[in-house]
């Protein structure tokens, strides 16, 4: 890659940032279904390690931290949302458990069998459901819970139109009960599933972008990547209304067995 290039590169991946920064959450997802998936894991106490994997700027971990009581480390690949992650709980007065580390969930910092209870919203799919069962199934206790949220499909055909645009974004994307699967193959019992309401995609994530767009594409006027960004999540928001019926995230929870 031309020095040229590389430098156009960074400021594409820092413009991307900057949009979803300007979000409370990087990915659909609320704190009630937050809630709804920590109300399945009964092992946690004040000596609790917990890891929030693909963290973003921290929406989840702050209602994590808000609702447990032991240590959270949050986890993501870009600085700037770890440092909003940072910022956060110390506003909260939660710096003391809760700590943003930047990071990659293919290069976990932990020692083998250290945590509690791993956490990832909209975030495995990075490194791919079955790869991220797998991988980071070493860093649980025996005992320990998994619990993330995965694009999946709820029917076992749909319309072409968003079949052809999911095999694109992640060829992955597979039904719950094939999910499920995955999850026992690797070393887990399926404790529970559920599939996120449908204002986790609108109220709370595709709304709230439509105001940062506007502020967005203003700042940036004629620039590329900002244009292609803002249509991209535009595109994607058509699609969730037009095709809601045939896919969405669910959230799945398992046990190291
Ligand atoms: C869809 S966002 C979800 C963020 C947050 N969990 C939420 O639900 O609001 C996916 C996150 O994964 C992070 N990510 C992507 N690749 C990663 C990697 N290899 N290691 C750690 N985080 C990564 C992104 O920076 C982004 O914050």
């Amino acid at each position: 890659m031309s020095k040229e290039n590389k430098s156009i590169n960074e400021f594409d991946i820092n413009l991307i940032c900057e949009y979803f920064s300007s979000l409370e959450r990087q990915g659909p997802g609320s704190k009630e279904a937050t809630l709804m998936a920590l109300s399945f894991i009964d092992n946690l106490t004040n000596k609790s390690f917990i890891a929030d994997i693909g963290c973003g700027t921290g929406g989840q971990t702050m209602v994590l931290a808000k609702h447990t009581s032991g240590q959270i480390k949050g986890i993501d690949l870009f600085p700037n949302f770890i440092n909003l992650l940072n910022i956060n709980a110390n506003k909260l007065n939660l710096q003391h458990r809760v700590e943003g580390i930047i990071g990659s969930m293919d290069n976990l910092p932990f020692q083998s069998e250290e945590l509690d209870l791993i956490w990832s919203e909209g975030a495995i799919y990075n490194i791919g459901f079955e790869r991220g069962l797998n991988e980071w199934r070493k860093f649980l206790k025996t005992g320990g819970y998994i619990a993330v949220s995965e694009a999946s499909w709820f029917t076992e055909e749909r319309p072409a139109e968003i079949n052809a645009f999911w095999l694109d974004a992640y060829p992955e994307i597979d039904t719950i009960s094939n999910k499920v699967a995955l999850m026992q193959k690797n070393g887990y019992i399926p404790i529970t599933n559920f599939i996120l309401p449908e204002n986790c995609w609108t109220e709370h994530f595709y709304i709230p972008q439509v105001k940062a767009q506007e502020i967005f594409l203003k700042k940036y006027k004629g620039n590329q990547t900002a244009d292609e960004l803002v249509a991209n999540q535009r595109h994607e928001a058509f699609l969730y209304s037009k095709y809601k019926e045939y896919y969405g995230y669910v959230f799945y929870i398992g046990k190291k067995n």
